[in-house]
């Protein structure tokens, strides 16, 4: 079948390259795709990712019959009700369940309406009253702007000034816009993070295996977050014994939660979790394949990427079986200099090529091509991917794989799976 990837991150060129390998695959076409996908996938200029009648158009005349929505973007713009509205099969939540990612206040609210374990909270829509609860709450305190902020609109405050200078940002100088109109100030919660994605079909829960982000922008979790500069899988926190705990406390309730109140989930559910001393609790849902953690799950996944899909979307899970590979896998990220604030664009890569000939992967993220050489394109460059039978192994053949390449003013985390290998080392 020909298959249609929405979207252009190293997220989807994951995707891609997955799906490719699927017996069931004939073409894939990508919109907008990026250079990195452009071997397996034909990429698609001129139609926007929030356009759903351009994105239906586009599949009815490509012959499609599976769409694989990437961002929440076009996720909380309706982008798979559209396709389903025209017969063509999308893998990935409606609008009305990707909400559990579109406002943090719809997926607080149902967590406390659930009983889904998770940090305490206040919503505000008024800079004065949110400031009033920073102060009688203290700090540490986190202060997360309501909207879609490409993983930027939370701030972690340390202190009770930089949580109120957070209000002021978010709230009155408008730094993420109008996702900031409304802020959801909780409370800190301590602990490591793991990200646990699972594939639903609305009823079945089949989960990955668990993964860990690296959000801030230094090395030791240092700087503010980001889109995400490094992942690995498995993630060791991730015991049998808590990975078991968070589908019965947490997975199997959101989804009958969904399901009740009338917005089924199908598609991948993003749950990033804190493990704290009460058990693990959740950070905040995501509606899709996370970034960067898709980049080292998926190349885990021996099951075919395309029958689970369709087994989500027909609601077939529960007889779906999902093969994991016992390796590990790594995901350094390339960022450009200035990364997460304004960064250059349009410096040649040099040496990708190099990379995979010593049998790592390269995800792209922002680059563009243009007379055979790539370029950056964006603040996330490029991911560079090791799978190896240990995560040691992993991130030492990753690194290998990152000093082949080079762009102005790169830089990149030195400390990726740190939790894991400290974790490993006791
Ligand atoms: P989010 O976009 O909600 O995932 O938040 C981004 C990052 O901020 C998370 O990955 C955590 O590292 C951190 N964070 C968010 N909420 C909390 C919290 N309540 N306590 C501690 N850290 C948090
Ligand atoms: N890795 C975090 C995210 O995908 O939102």
């Amino acid at each position: 079948m020909n298959i249609l990837v929405v979207g252009s991150g190293a997220r989807e060129h994951t995707l891609v390259w997955k799906l490719a390998q699927s017996e069931k695959a004939d073409k894939i076409y990508a919109v907008p795709g990026n250079p990195g996908m452009a071997e397996l996938a034909e990429c698609v200029e001129g139609v926007s990712i929030t356009d759903n009648a351009a994105l239906v158009k586009l599949a009815q005349e490509k012959n499609v019959e599976l769409a694989v929505v990437g961002p929440e973007v076009p996720l909380t713009n309706g982008a798979v009700d559209a396709f389903n509205a025209a017969g063509i099969k999308a893998f990935g939540p409606v609008q009305a369940a990707a909400e559990i990612e579109g406002s943090k206040s719809f997926s607080k609210n149902l967590m406390k309406k659930y009983n889904i374990p998770t940090a305490k909270y206040e919503v505000f829509t008024e800079a004065e009253a949110a400031k009033a609860y920073i102060r009688a709450e203290g700090a540490p305190i986190v202060i997360k702007a309501d909207g879609l902020a490409a993983g930027k609109g939370v701030i972690v405050a340390m202190t009770l000034e930089e949580a109120l200078g957070a209000i002021d940002e978010i709230m009155g100088d408008k730094a993420f816009g109008s996702a900031g109109s409304r802020v959801v100030v909780e409370e800190f919660m301590a602990g490591e993070e793991v990200s646990v994605l699972c594939f639903t079909d609305g009823k079945t829960i089949l989960p990955m295996v668990p993964s860990q982000d690296h959000k801030r922008v230094f090395d030791n979790d240092q700087g503010p977050n980001t889109g995400g500069m490094g992942a690995y899988a498995p993630a060791p926190v991730g015991t049998p014994e808590l990975l078991a705990q968070v589908q019965k406390e947490i997975l199997e309730p959101t989804i009958k939660a969904m399901e009740a109140e009338g917005r089924l989930y199908k598609g991948c559910l993003y749950a990033g979790l804190m493990v704290t001393e009460q058990g693990p609790k959740v950070v905040e849902f995501n509606a899709r394949f996370g970034d960067p953690e898709t980049q080292v799950v998926l190349p885990l996944l021996e099951s075919d990427l395309v029958e689970v899909m369709l087994a989500c979307i027909d609601g077939r899970l529960a007889e779906t079986e999902v093969k994991w590979s016992k390796g590990a896998a790594v995901c350094i990220v390339m960022a450009a200099g200035g990364y997460p604030k304004s960064y250059n664009k349009g410096d040649e890569i040099s040496g990708l090529a190099d990379v995979a000939a010593d049998g790592s992967m390269v995800f792209h993220a922002g680059t563009s091509a243009k007379e055979g050489k790539i370029y950056t394109n964006g603040g996330r460059v490029l991911g560079v991917v090791s799978k190896a039978d240990g995560i040691k192994e992993a991130v030492d053949k990753a690194y290998a794989g990152v000093a082949k390449i080079s762009f102005k003013d790169a830089h990149f985390r030195h400390d990726i799976a740190h939790w894991a290998l400290e974790r490993l080392a006791k």
